[in-house]
């Protein structure tokens, strides 16, 4: 009797994923949480030949270095920055991510994140919430118009893309910054001009929208000195990564007024958040879900499950690695 390979899925996911993935392999799930430590994920990792991580997990050199018999690593995001990739590459494990499933639903949280931030959403709820609502006034919990603002994009890739599409449609201005310039033909479909410049970005928009992966260069590229360039009416809105922003420097410029507001689904040090954060009344504050629909995070479950049954039992399902 030939033996299945066994795989860890570090905690749950939809049962339509655990179910494909119990067809055809020796299947361990975790509890929330139990391996978003070095520690807990590099003790458990050596029994292994194919592990279902989540953005949580740390994937770093040392568990890499303790994953034996480690094969594929499936990570339930698009996002990969918690995997050491090139510690993967010399021991030849291959690493999946999630791309394109969640392109809309990350375009839709950030929008609803956009919206609730510039018009005082939760601000205006707890207003009311506390019995302080006394009636309609003409100058209460304002915000900009959509359709005179410009919208500055950093990161243009899918989910960049559809942000600036969906922001069209309400007559926003799209200004971005990329890596890499787009080509014209899509720059005329988008109807977005490119600058090479963040700070030029910073200076000329009125809602920043964060949208570039988490990489060396991408580090803390909202820092200090992109505050201090902004206007004092802008806002800034972060679905990528935490550490892409100084947290301590977003924290003094939204205390400080010397922006409107910001809107953040993704923090430095997630869970925990900037307790100056948490005290900025301006600050639109949610724990890491604009890509949360049931469509998008059950087929990001089964991209990642087709990733970890093509590497280990040779079967064809439609995936993406990175490594
Ligand atoms: C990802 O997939 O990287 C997202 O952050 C999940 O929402």
């Amino acid at each position: 009797m030939t033996t299945r390979p066994r795989v860890l899925l570090t905690e749950p996911v939809f049962s339509e994923v655990s179910d494909l993935l119990e067809q055809h392999v020796e299947l361990d799930i975790g509890r929330r949480g139990q391996y978003n430590s070095v520690k807990s994920l590099g003790d458990a990792i050596c029994d292994y030949d194919g592990l279902l991580s989540m953005l949580s997990n740390p994937v770093t050199s040392s568990v890499v270095e303790r994953a034996q018999k480690l094969r594929i690593i499936a990570n339930h995001a698009v996002g990969y920055n918690n995997i050491d990739t090139e510690a993967c590459r010399k021991a030849g494990i291959r690493v999946a991510n999630t791309p394109d499933v969640l392109t809309d639903a990350t375009a839709d949280g950030t929008l609803a994140l956009l919206l609730a931030t510039v018009r005082h959403i939760p601000a205006s709820q707890d207003f009311l919430r506390n019995g302080e609502f006394d009636g309609w006034h003409p100058t209460t919990f304002l915000g900009p118009e959509l359709k005179e603002c410009t919208l500055g994009i950093i990161g243009m890739g899918r989910i960049g893309q559809a942000v600036a599409l969906r922001c069209r449609s309400f007559g926003m201005k799209i200004m971005y910054h990329n890596r890499s310039r787009l080509n014209a033909k899509t720059e005329r479909h988008l109807e977005a001009e490119y600058t090479s410049d963040p700070h030029h970005l910073a200076k000329s928009c009125d809602i920043i929208t964060l949208h570039c992966p988490l990489t060396d260069e991408t580090h803390h590229i909202i820092d200090e000195a992109f505050f201090r360039s902004m206007k004092s009416s802008a806002y800034l809105i972060n679905a990528a990564r935490g550490p892409v922003v100084d947290e301590t420097a977003l924290a003094r410029a939204l205390h400080e007024n010397q922006i409107a507001g910001a809107g953040i689904d993704v923090f430095e040090e997630e869970p925990k958040v900037h307790p100056d954060l948490l005290s900025a009344p301006n600050a639109v504050l949610v724990p890491h879900i604009t890509s949360a629909t049931y469509t998008t995070r059950r087929a990001m479950g089964m991209l990642a499950a087709g990733a970890i049954l093509n590497e280990l039992c040779g079967m064809d399902h439609k995936c993406n690695f990175v490594v």
